[in-house]
């Protein structure tokens, strides 16, 4: 059955002697189907013959421990075992599945020809298996030939933000806020190397000692960047930001105490009325995620154009543009950087530009188009600071070659950006709006810039949490008279601080 997706003529086809099974594996179906990717060159289509010592070992292991063992000991082993079996298995997959008529197969008849070609294996194995070995044997199986195996489960965990991978043996997942060190594990570099390889393979990509590092968006549109050895020393390193199907908004993130809603209102006003804004802040702080619930105060009726290295951005509006840089391909061809598609957006007639994050020589054409009539252009930056801020974009300004008097530099920054916005994740894990920042002009040689809000840690709680608050500094906003002008009346009140706890 299912012989569409066998090879013409490969290995062994499952016999119709294969032992029937009881149960059909009832895992859940994934959130995101995998496309099955060109897998790496299958193994020689020899026999897989399990060590006779290791087959016995598995069947007396069902039957009963041997006293000296500790359940941690019988776990661990039993997993090993299993991720052995399933090695094995996997290799006999790739000999008998057919995998280009696996892309377009569905996953319930793909499950049922793995479990048939399984449990022949199996059997020719002579490796016995319990009813919940073999379900957990034939999910991962379905992983390894259609996912990214071991890694599967945790993508498809809604809880986990950041997958990071240091060599084969350590998995850490980051959830709110906190990395965690998790049990899933590769059975070796090679394991690991072959699931890297399997995912920048389907982008057309190539990883390898010449070429050791790479950056790739998954099917699902996660973020996904690999280092393999010999520059990732003990292991190919590995780290995935998850994609999130509902991006937070404006409510969501109040409600998780980013912001408060006096800053909402404020922010609304600054995006309404077309201020350039730039969020900056630290690695995984929530700069995308702020800039994208920035993005939804954009009018429906305006042009929008976003650059990003890897398209993580998900706007609401009907009128948009997107854009995404690309490496060189193995040649070192073939590259269109950020910074060359801005240049084309400026000629696309864009209402607003929003650069996903501004690292080089992009930074010239960024400040050039937020001060040459595209208002309310937005971008992120790495940095720790409103003022770290700007002097990493006088930086960028000065490694992009551009010999311009440090005073000219700061001007063009002056007149560029309106505001800073800089997103924090505080050492409990919580990410916070720490400073919302304006940028008033210039004074002699020195930007000045005002805080409007800010958050204030006032204690740490038995828990570890931060206790603080988002208050207002008491200065009256630089552009209060152009929200005034535009209809947004805020009050003043938002702007007064509360008294001191
Ligand atoms: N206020 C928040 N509360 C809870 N989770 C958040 C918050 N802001 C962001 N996150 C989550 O934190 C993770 C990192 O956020 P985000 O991608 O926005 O960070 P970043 O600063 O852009 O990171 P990078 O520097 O890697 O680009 C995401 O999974 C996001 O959903
Ligand atoms: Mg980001």
């Amino acid at each position: 059955m299912f012989s569409k997706y066998k090879k013409p003529g490969a290995g062994k086809k499952p016999s119709s002697r294969a032992p029937a099974l009881e149960t059909v594996a009832k895992t859940p179906a994934p959130t995101s189907e995998p496309t099955a990717a060109p897998a790496p060159a299958p193994a020689p289509a020899s026999r897989v013959e399990m060590p006779k010592p290791a087959a016995r070992k598995l069947r007396a292991k069902t039957d009963r421990a041997p006293a000296e063992v500790t359940p941690i000991d019988k776990e661990r082993k039993r997993k090993e075992r299993l991720m052995e079996i399933k090695l094995e298995l996997h290799k006999q997959l790739l000999d008998n599945l057919n995998l280009s008529a696996l892309e377009s197969a569905p996953e319930k008849e793909l499950r049922a020809e793995i479990q048939s070609i399984a449990s022949e294996v199996l059997s020719e194995m002579n490796v016995v298996l319990n009813r919940d070995e073999r379900q957990t044997l034939n999910t991962e199986l379905f992983d390894e030939v259609t996912g990214l195996g071991p890694l599967e489960p945790l993508l498809k965990d809604d809880t986990v933000n950041d997958i990071l991978v240091n060599g084969p043996k350590q998995i850490f997942v980051e959830r709110d806020g906190k990395l965690t060190l998790t049990d899933v594990t590769f059975k070796d570099e090679r394991h690991l190397l072959r699931i890297i390889d399997k995912i920048v393979s389907a982008v057309g990509r190539r990883v390898d000692e010449s070429n050791p590092s790479v950056d790739a968006r998954l099917q699902d549109g996660s973020r996904f960047n690999a280092m393999v050895p010999p520059i990732a020393v003990d292991g190919s390193l590995v780290s995935i930001r998850k994609f999130k199907k509902d991006k937070l908004g404006i409510d969501d993130l109040v409600n998780f105490g980013a912001f408060n809603e006096q800053m909402a209102a404020y922010l609304q006003a600054a995006v309404a009325t077309r201020l350039n804004i730039i969020v900056s802040g630290g690695t995984g702080s929530g700069k995308t995620t702020t800039l994208n619930a920035l993005s939804s105060f954009i009018g429906d009726s305006e042009r929008i154009l976003t650059i990003e290295d890897t398209a993580e951005l998900q706007l609401q509006q009907t009128h948009v543009g997107r854009m995404e840089s690309r490496p060189a391909n193995v040649e070192g061809k073939g590259a269109v950087t950020q910074r060359d598609c801005l240049r084309n957006a400026l000629r696309m007639r864009p209402d607003r530009i929003i650069v996903g994050e501004t690292r080089g020589e992009e930074v010239i054409d960024m400040l050039q188009a937020m001060n040459t009539g595209h208002d309310g252009s937005m971008t992120t930056i790495h940095a720790n600071s409103a003022r770290d801020g700007i002097s990493r974009l006088e930086n960028m300004v000065a490694m992009a070659g551009i010999e311009m008097p440090l005073k000219a530099v700061r001007s063009q920054i002056a007149s560029a950006v309106n505001l800073l916005v800089q997103a924090s994740r505080l050492q409990d894990g919580s990410r916070r709006m720490v400073s919302i920042t304006e940028i008033t002009g210039m004074e002699g040689d020195v930007i000045s810039m005002q805080e409007v809000f800010r958050y204030e840690r006032l204690g740490l709680a038995p828990d570890g949490k931060i206790i603080g608050r988002f208050n207002a500094t008491g200065v009256r906003s630089h552009y209060a008279e152009r929200f005034r002008q535009w209809g947004y009346d805020l009050p003043a009140s938002i702007f007064e601080p509360m008294a001191a706890e």
